[in-house]
């Protein structure tokens, strides 16, 4: 069966032209693991994996954090946590507030938004890799404060249960610098990043902004227009993510599986 690579651009992204017995046979995993960390987001342009082809496929990656989780602001699809959705407008690392974030995740797109709710992807190993050596030194001094709280931040509101909802996660403190297993570093941040220790918040504030800015300048930054059927894997602890701004009523609908975490944020050596 076929099993296409091509490089989507310089600095992140690749898509894979190949089809859904092929990668439910497990045969690509390595190689798609391998994919996944040097190029951050694969894209699988027009699988139209079912859902159980879509867990079994996420499976011969790695243990599950999640099966099925159904990304939507209706909550008919999304009972219990549409509102929370909300947050995901703004660039983030999933659940960086524990000590282990998920590894990455797949989503297949069911229902399409008709204007915008494209996803973004930054790749952070690119973005520290370009800083100039004695800014990558400083920077892996410092540890950052995470809050859910303030993934909702550049909101122009939120509900008074999403609020509650939201401070009622501990604040976490991670390193800046991400040292992972292989050896490369990223940059652990976002819009949930709110503080560094020992920083004063206005300084604190500054080199976040700063920081953000710089690693979602267009070479690190995948924007995915999504297609029906479409199913896109990141990795989650070399990438940020964001959903571009649509119609919340329009029904749009992605089916996500997550892969559970294997590293903690580790401070660099
Ligand atoms: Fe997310």
């Amino acid at each position: 069966m076929a099993f296409i690579v091509e490089e989507l651009s310089a600095r992140i992204g690749a898509s894979i032209a190949t089809d859904a017995q092929t990668l439910t046979s497990g045969k690509h995993s390595a190689e798609i693991r391998g994919l996944l960390e040097q190029r951050g987001v694969l894209v699988f342009p027009g699988l139209g994996l079912t859902d159980e082809q879509q867990i079994a496929f996420a499976r011969t990656l790695g243990p599950l954090e999640q099966e099925l989780y159904k990304v939507s602001f209706d909550k008919e699809h999304n009972p219990e946590y549409a509102e929370y959705t909300r947050g995901t407008f703004s660039w983030h690392i999933d659940r960086i507030d524990l000590d282990v974030p998920p590894l990455g995740s797949m989503l297949t797109a069911r229902v399409l938004a008709p204007s915008g709710g494209e996803t973004e992807f930054a790749n952070t190993y690119a973005a520290y890799e370009d800083l100039p050596e004695d800014r990558k030194a400083y920077l892996e001094t410092l540890q950052a404060v995470h809050t859910i709280a303030s993934s909702y931040r550049e909101l122009p509101e939120i509900s008074e249960e999403l609020r509650a909802f939201a401070d009622k996660f501990e604040p976490k403190v991670q390193p800046l610098v991400w040292q992972h297993r292989s050896g490369r570093k990223s940059l652990a941040i976002g819009v949930h990043a709110c503080g560094i220790v020992g920083m004063a918040q206005d300084e604190a504030d500054g080199l976040l902004a700063e920081l953000l800015e710089w690693a979602t300048r267009p070479q690190y930054v995948l924007r995915h227009s999504w297609r029906l059927g479409d199913t896109v894997i990141w990795d989650n602890t070399g990438t940020m993510h964001r959903v571009r701004p649509f119609d919340e009523t329009c029904g749009r609908r992605l089916h996500r599986t997550t892969l559970l975490g294997e590293e903690p944020v580790a401070a660099a050596a």
